[in-house]
């Protein structure tokens, strides 16, 4: 998952780089550049003095230090006023800035804070989307593992609609799974009829192998796989395979993982972010799912988030993603 949404203290990140949320004097100071410093130690403000400052939406590179990131990218984030200073620009540039640095650096991992979200009064719903829109387009054209690290009590930005809407959808769905006696005695019976159906099965397999043309004739109508549908469906959208795994925030090899074997059993969020990527309508996505061995299930809230998207026909992989940490759920294309 080439972008990653975790809450964490950005100072503990084992990546390349972490990014820092500055100030112009590139002199330390408090929120996340405090904690840097701190866990840095003297010898990154040492070598900041030698920088001579950074201008507002621009970045500079140091050492990591005392940190386990190699490097610590200092940006300056614009000071948010009413929102028609430029304030956007200069905070997507900030975003820009760092991630040309890093990949100038060759790192294959950065994480950033909410840059300006703090001291200087971004509101944190606007502050969140602008990062993750900036990374996602970098990310479309570039291989790196970035990490947007809220802090705290941060939750997502979700808006309140969006967030009442998708409580009402799964109060409606969600079913919670009942294990009086009654049902535990059904579902035992259940359990046992399967063994009887398997072992039917097993009987049926082994008299149909007593007549192989049998076996084989019905092993010849194996349904088209996980993969091969797919791929069929990157065709139909006449989109390109990396179109498809960027737009499901996949990254590469795992997608060259599922192109070259037909018989990939990819996991239930990986299925579900092609969907989305491909737009998929609900039935299609059921049907994707099956081959991959997975149903969409009203027991579980992850499944009905999905369902209530697809049905709404919203195929923002972020979007999608930041109610599903709202709701503590385990993210897309992970
Ligand atoms: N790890 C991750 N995120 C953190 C951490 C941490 N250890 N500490 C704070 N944050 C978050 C804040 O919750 C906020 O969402 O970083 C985001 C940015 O907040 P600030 O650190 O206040 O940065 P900013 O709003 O850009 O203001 C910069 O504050 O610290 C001074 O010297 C800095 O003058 C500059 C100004």
């Amino acid at each position: 998952m080439p972008l990653q949404i975790i809450r964490n203290d950005i100072t503990k990140m084992k990546v390349d780089a972490i990014v820092n949320a500055a100030n112009n004097s590139l002199l330390g100071g408090g929120g996340v550049d405090g904690a840097i410093h701190r866990a840095a130690g003297k010898e990154l403000l040492a070598e900041c003095r030698t920088l001579g400052g950074c201008d507002t939406g621009k970045a500079k590179i140091t050492r990591g230090y005392g940190l386990d990131a190699k490097y610590v990218i200092h940006t300056v984030g614009p000071i948010y006023e009413d929102g028609k200073q430029g304030e956007h620009e200069l905070l997507e540039s900030c975003y820009r800035e760092s991630l040309a640095l890093a990949k100038e650096y060759k790192c294959e991992s950065v994480a950033f804070p909410l840059i300006s979200a703090g001291v200087y009064g971004y509101p944190k719903a606007q502050a969140f989307r602008v990062a993750v829109d900036t990374v996602t387009e970098f990310l479309l054209e570039n291989d790196m593992l970035v990490y947007i690290v809220l802090f705290g009590k941060e939750a997502f930005m979700v808006s309140e609609k969006l967030f009442a809407d998708i409580t009402e959808y799964i109060d409606d769905r969600y079913v919670e799974r009942h294990t009086d006696k009654k049902l535990e005695k059904i579902r035992k019976c259940a359990v046992l009829g399967s063994v009887a159906k398997r072992a039917n099965i097993e009987s049926a397999i082994c008299e149909a192998s007593s007549a192989p043309e049998d076996l084989s004739s019905r092993l010849s109508q194996i349904d088209e796989s996980f993969s091969q549908m797919l791929l069929r469906k990157i065709d139909e959208r006449g989109i390109t395979d990396s179109e498809c795994y960027k737009r499901a925030n996949i990254d590469r090899k795992l997608f060259s993982k599922i192109r070259k074997d037909v018989n990939y059993k990819p996991s239930k969020p990986t299925v579900i972010a092609f969907a989305i990527a491909l737009k998929l309508t609900l039935a299609e996505t059921e049907e994707m799912l099956k081959k991959a061995g997975f149903a969409l299930s009203h027991s579980n809230k992850f499944d009905i988030i999905i369902e209530y998207f697809i049905s709404k026909g919203i195929f923002d992989i972020f979007e999608i993603n930041e109610v599903l940490f709202a709701f503590d759920q385990s993210l897309l294309g992970a």
